[in-house]
């Protein structure tokens, strides 16, 4: 890994083993992209690669009148000259002048990575896993400086990016726009990969076309959201798992978002991604700053399972942080779908109990353990414990767990408010509303206005009670509506356009203090399942909650779409009872458990209800589970059989040594009469000889033939019915 700088032909090129990225300083005196991609020699020059002409239609330089910036790729650009693109931000000057000239001044190089005050972000262990290029651009006339960061890590194909504005001028000025990166790629032979859905539904893999225009996905729900996830692949249409080239983009971020692809009618295709500008200003006093959240670029020319790989270990070495950070995680027992909130004390120990004859190891309690919280019209904000239900609090509860032999953690949704509940009572300028006008609810509760610092405080100071008085190891944050009349009581008109953004810093300078006051605890997100499933999150809470949706045959496609962008261990997956609560499917306990390994795995039941037939496999289940979760959770995942073009699903995990893996097969729909087929493996040594079952097999024979299906009749797993499944280990002999 290194970053040259080539004084005379002013250009930046940084290089690991796998790619080069680089940059130049364009006779504009703006940035101005060369390359990205594979790795390539490095040269004294590359200017070359800037296109000028005679006579463009337009010309930036009223001297030479040959570079047009429509014509060439730009690292971050403006509208208002020569670029009739979709610009990375816009500055709009107190004259009302929103024309920006970002011109080149200096630039720093240098190990490691600094840290986003406020803002989760990748991160360099030792100072040797990166280096950091820093380019710094002003706008002399405005008297605002634009910093642009690129990080190159060692070990990744990845290039972190974001931006800086500081305001050295005396003016105040606008950002209506500050996007977090922008990259121009030379040709349009694109798809783009998006991952879409809603409640129940989260994270389904979807291509379209890129063409000459823009194809973009957003959010404007103030979380990332489930409708459509800050990760997109921009793949070459034969890109497809195993072979082929792509380009992730992954956002650091869970707040409104914008990722997207213009194809210019040039041929250019610009990529842009950052918080969305819609209802987005914010107001830069002088000598005040905006530094823009994270984007990690990534590249691969091997296709789609290297691309995720690359994320997956990225993700859990560089952004996950804390106690947890590359830790097996406990198997827990959450009791939502067995009692929702009816509970008694006596009742949760019940299912506690039988947990721990099972051998789980963590006993979550969900909602409705505070206030008057009987139903979901009531009590979100009083965030103390319902003695109705609690007798002695969470202290007396979770000792009670602990003497079991069972950690013990509980539910919170800390930016909501419940109209009926005393939080409200006393502060109703505390939500985020327009007097005189009503608010919209959603699950009848309103959001509370995390930008506002006394808000985060009070609630901080609530739940730090009932955490330091009790014995508690992990914590369920959910957040269950998204935000609609989005306007902070306490802000001047001016200042509106920063709330949404705000909000978000609040969400996590809460969850920083708490991490701070708490570092054992793990934190699990949530957002109604998957709605705020994102890097950002997982630099606070290293797991989410994947999905509302147990259902084990719709969680493969939920938790095979997941696995695109985000670690394996990252994913929150259980098994609950049948039928299923959310769409009434009936499958056997093997086939719940063998989709719920591939995540954080747990049970979502009261397990005194199930038959001592399954009560048994439970208990084999979890002694499978406390065996294989190290290799499950931190292997090498490779997507297999893909639920949206087949009737099966396959994925397999694969130790760094290649000695052991575990692959699962699922049947989502039997298809009668037809041969059984193979299942070509992935990610052995080919010279390696294996033990599968009770056979032999070399590497080359599993990756290339594959497993004949067949054998797996004959085993006693009724792999050819509907949602029949198998898990099996691979053992280097
Ligand atoms: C959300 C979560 C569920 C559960 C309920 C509790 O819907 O996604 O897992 O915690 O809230 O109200």
């Amino acid at each position: 890994m290194n970053i040259i700088c080539n004084k005379s032909s002013g250009h930046f090129h940084l290089y690991n083993d796998r790619i080069s990225y680089i940059i130049a300083v364009a006779p504009s005196g703006e940035l101005t992209n060369i390359y990205f991609g594979k790795r390539i020699h490095d040269r004294d020059n590359f200017s070359y690669v800037i296109f000028q002409m005679g006579m463009p239609n337009i010309a930036v330089d009223a001297d030479t009148e040959s570079y047009s910036m429509e014509l060439n790729r730009q690292e971050y650009p403006s509208f208002g000259t020569t670029d009739f693109g979709m610009p990375a931000f816009e500055v709009e000057t107190e004259n009302g002048s929103r024309i920006s000239s970002f011109v080149y001044k200096s630039h720093s190089i240098y190990k490691g990575k600094k840290e986003l005050t406020g803002l989760p972000a990748t991160y360099a262990n030792e100072e040797k896993e990166a280096m950091t290029l820093e380019v710094l651009l002003e706008d002399e006339q405005a008297k605002i400086v634009l910093t642009l960061f690129y990080t190159i890590f060692d070990n990744y194909p990845v290039v972190a990016r974001h931006a800086e504005f500081r305001n050295e001028g005396k003016d105040t000025v606008k950002l209506t726009k500050a996007l977090s990166c922008c990259l121009d790629l030379p040709d349009q032979n694109y798809e783009m990969m998006q991952f879409t859905g809603a409640w129940a539904r989260e994270r389904i893999p979807e291509v379209r076309k890129l063409t000459n225009g823009i194809t973009a996905v957003e959010s404007k729900r103030g979380t990332s959201s489930a409708n459509f996830n800050p990760f997109v692949i921009m793949k070459r249409p034969k890109t497809d798992d195993f072979s082929g080239e792509a380009f992730g983009f992954s956002f650091v971020y869970s707040g409104n978002f914008i990722a997207a692809a213009e194809g210019s009618t040039y041929g250019r295709l610009r990529i842009v991604m950052g918080i969305n500008p819609e209802r987005f200003t914010w107001i830069l006093e002088s000598e005040e700053s905006f530094v823009t959240p994270e984007v990690v670029i990534a590249h691969t020319d091997l296709g789609l399972n290297d691309l995720s790989r690359t994320y997956h270990r990225l993700y859990n070495n560089n952004l996950v942080r804390g106690k947890w950070k590359n830790r097996p995680r406990p198997i827990l027992n959450n009791n939502w779908e067995a009692t929702y909130m009816d509970f008694t004390e006596e009742s949760i120990l019940n299912i506690a109990s039988k947990a721990k004859q099972a051998g789980v190891e963590l006993f979550v309690l969900d909602d409705g353990w505070f206030g008057e919280r009987d139903d979901d019209f009531a009590g979100l904000g009083d965030w103390v414990e319902n003695p109705k239900k609690l007798p002695q609090g969470m202290a007396g509860l979770s000792r009670k767990i602990n003497a079991m032999g069972l950690d013990f953690g509980f539910w919170i949704e800390p930016e909501m408010v419940n109209p009926n509940s005393n939080l409200y009572r006393r502060h109703p300028e505390w939500v985020l509303a327009v007097p005189g006008r009503k608010p919209s609810l959603g699950r009848h509760q309103l959001v509370l206005d995390f930008s506002r610092k006394e808000v985060v405080d009070y609630i901080y100071n609530m739940l730090y009670k009932v955490i330091s008085g009790a014995s508690i190891s992990y914590i369920k944050w959910d957040m269950n509506r998204p935000l609609t009349e989005v306007f902070s009581m306490d802000s001047p008109p001016e200042k509106q356009g920063m709330i949404y953004h705000k909000y978000v810093l609040g969400v996590y300078s809460l969850y920083t203090r708490l991490i701070e006051t708490f570092p054992d605890i793990l934190f699990e997100s949530c957002s109604s399942g998957g709605n705020r499933f994102d890097a950002g999150m997982l630099y606070y809470a290293p797991q989410a909650w994947c999905s509302d949706n147990t259902d084990a045959i719709d969680r493969l496609r939920i938790q095979y779409g997941s696995s695109y962008g985000y670690p394996i261990v990252s994913i929150g997956s259980h098994v609950s009872n049948v039928p299923n609560q959310q769409t009434g499917r009936s499958t056997s306990i093997a086939t719940r458990a063998n989709v719920a390994y591939f995540g954080t795995y747990g049970y979502e039941l009261d397990l005194n209800e199930i038959s001592s037939k399954d009560f048994e496999e439970v208990k084999e289940q979890i002694e499978f589970m406390k065996k294989y979760r190290e290799l499950i959770q931190f292997g090498d995942f490779y997507r297999l059989r893909s639920p949206f073009e087949t009737d099966q699903t396959a994925w397999m995990v694969v130790s760094k040594d290649k000695k052991k893996a575990i692959v699962g097969f699922y049947c989502m729909k039997s298809n009668v009469n037809t041969l059984p087929g193979f299942l070509r493996l992935a990610g052995l040594d080919e010279e390696t000889l294996y033990k599968m079952e009770d056979r032999e097999y070399y590497g080359d024979e599993l990756m290339n033939m594959g497993i004949t299906l067949s054998e797996f009749y004959n085993k006693g797993f009724t792999i050819s019915e509907d949602y029949s499944s198998f898990v099996s280990v691979i053992e280097a002999v």
